[in-house]
């Protein structure tokens, strides 16, 4: 192949500009200034499979074809995560929150959210902080009403967290016990445990788009994922995720996030990007 023919298709301004609007119309997200290149990678490589040689072809498919734009806008998205990443809210979780919750295991169902899961590794750090450092103290969950929801809007990162497999290295910041316990080891790397999957439920959704949820939550993580919309989506994310709180119920949002929004008379601050809903647990 030529020099000429391995290069990136150009992504001219208009075409840009059709992209970025694409994107913020399905997911919210705001594609600021200088993020061309970062575009024309992510989705030359896809122009490649669809063997199309311009980005004036691929929005034309694009328009026309919803599976395509769904492929997109995944594609646009950015994942990057690891395990106990900001570790202060998971330390505040254990001390704060799960005496509470497990004062109303068997009473009712215990719901927590990670909304804007990416690959997984914050609801099983979740999940593992939840089952504790034994077998035995972990069966009030385990065999309890507990579940945990996984949502993302990209479908590669909601299978990767069903299969709940990390390289080695991704594992390095979670302590011994815990992957002992909670963790098996696979070929190429570690897999959560069948039991510590079964808590989870990986799904599709858009945040902006409809919640087929019924019950409410009494924990939500939603980190990192609001940087990427603007004050108008923000503030609209943040109301529907304290509606679907608990009272008493507690949400984590990102560490150079902030509320920006009615949400934020609904909620008292309790720790750093730590918010609790007004009223106690039911
Ligand atoms: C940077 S990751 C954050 C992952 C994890 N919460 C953390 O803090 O490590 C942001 C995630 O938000 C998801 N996301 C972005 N816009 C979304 C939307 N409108 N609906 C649902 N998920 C969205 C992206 O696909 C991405 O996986």
């Amino acid at each position: 192949m030529t020099g000429a023919l391995a290069r990136e298709p150009e992504l001219g301004a208009a075409e840009y500009k059709a992209i970025a609007g694409i994107l913020h119309d399905a997911a919210r997200i705001t594609l600021g200034e200088g993020k061309v290149t970062l575009v024309q990678s992510r989705l030359g490589r896809r122009l490649r499979q669809r063997g199309l040689s311009g980005f004036r072809d691929y929005l034309r498919l694009v328009q026309e074809d919803p599976d395509e734009r769904s492929t997109m806008v995944a594609a646009l998205t950015t994942n990057h995560t690891h395990f106990f990443r900001e570790s202060h809210h998971f330390d505040h979780f254990r001390s704060d929150v799960l005496p509470e919750l497990k004062a109303r295991a068997g009473r009712r169902p215990l719901r927590l959210w990670s909304a804007g899961c990416s690959s997984g590794e914050e609801v099983y750090t979740l999940a593992m902080c939840l089952l504790g450092e034994s077998r035995g103290a972990a069966k009030w969950a385990l065999e309890g009403d507990v579940r945990l929801l996984a949502t993302d809007i990209s479908p590669p990162v909601v299978a990767a967290t069903r299969q709940g497999f990390y390289p080695e290295a991704a594992t390095k910041a979670v302590p011994p016990i815990y992957r002992d316990l909670w963790m098996e080891e696979v070929e190429g790397g570690l897999q959560m445990t069948a039991d510590v999957r079964g808590l989870v439920s990986a799904r599709e959704l858009n945040l902006f788009g409809e919640w087929p949820i019924r019950r409410r939550f009494d924990v939500i993580f939603c980190r990192n994922v609001m940087i990427y919309f603007d004050d108008r989506a923000k503030a609209e994310l943040e109301r529907r995720l304290v509606d679907q709180l608990q009272p008493g119920g507690t949400l984590y949002i990102g560490h150079s996030e902030r509320l920006v929004g009615e949400a934020q008379t609904l909620v008292r601050p309790c720790g750093h990007t730590i918010y609790r809903k007004a009223g106690d647990l039911p």
